[in-house]
């Protein structure tokens, strides 16, 4: 069986109101009419302050779900100002980012706290989007593999192997993604080689099955222009998404784009 692919849309904080998020929903549902997808999930993630929002237009299209930027982990209780799995799947969320960079650097999120939050998603019917990524500098004296690996490991420590094959791993270079303003994006053998990393450190942690079954995809400065070299000839099976997951028509182009 084919695997699906998938299209993530990390709004992060950038629909500050209820107008503009409305105003993305009724611009995206307009645009995309009757379009449906067959080999295609685009997952949603937006604040969750418009959560309700969103679920309320899209419940009705199955290639389309939703995606929250974050979680605690936690199932519930005391723990003031989070937002805990079970919140998530109450209210039909699916797919939860895990590791982000901006997470990690504004939040001081650490491998450790990924690593429970992963746990804490699986064990809850949720997948996590699994952000690993270099710096800069950490690529630049050729660290990139061991940070990317290091990441992978820490993360997936007693995570059981029947539940890792459900986790979606992304490969975001810190420095590719566009609010570092760097102007820089990988090349299609650098976002390969990522990829190959991935796969293998999975297979260290489990077994070729496993590194198999996964989806890996590609974030950082993606576009309709660049998709075809920085993610679907690297092999990527998807695509998360900032910056242009914000402009309607450029997102159903690459939706169309992954469909062919
Ligand atoms: P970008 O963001 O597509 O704007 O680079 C991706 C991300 O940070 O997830």
């Amino acid at each position: 069986m084919q695997k699906k692919k998938l299209v993530v849309v990390n709004f992060k904080m950038n629909l500050a109101t209820l107008t503009e998020n409305e105003y993305w929903l009724d611009n995206f549902f307009r645009a995309k009419k009757d379009f449906v997808t067959k080999q295609t999930e685009l997952v949603l993630c937006p604040s969750l302050i418009f959560w309700d929002v969103f679920l309320k237009r899209i419940n009705k299209d199955d290639w389309v779900s939703l995606g929250a930027q974050n979680c605690f982990w936690e199932d519930k209780g005391a723990f003031t100002g989070e937002v805990g799995p079970q919140m998530l799947k109450s209210r039909e969320g699916k797919y939860v980012i895990v590791g982000h960079s901006e997470r990690r650097k504004y939040l001081k999120e650490t491998d450790e706290e990924n690593n429970l939050k992963i746990a804490t998603l699986l064990k809850n019917g949720l997948v996590p989007i699994f952000c690993l990524g270099e710096s800069w500098e950490e690529r630049k004296v050729g660290l990139t593999w061991k940070v990317i690996s290091s990441q992978l490991k820490k993360g997936l420590e007693n995570i059981r192997k029947n539940q890792a094959e459900k986790i979606v791993f992304c490969y975001e270079p810190v420095w590719a993604i566009s609010a570092n303003n760097s102007g820089k994006i990988p090349s299609n053998n650098e976002v390969m080689e990522a990829r190959l990393m991935i796969k293998k450190s999975i297979k260290e942690c489990y077994d070729e099955k496993v590194a198999e079954k996964v989806l890996v995809i590609y974030g950082g400065s993606v576009d309709e222009k660049n998709l075809q070299d920085v993610c679907l000839s690297a092999g990527m099976e998807g695509v998360l998404l900032g910056k242009t997951g914000l402009l309607v028509y450029e997102l159903l182009k690459i939706v169309k784009k992954m469909e062919e």
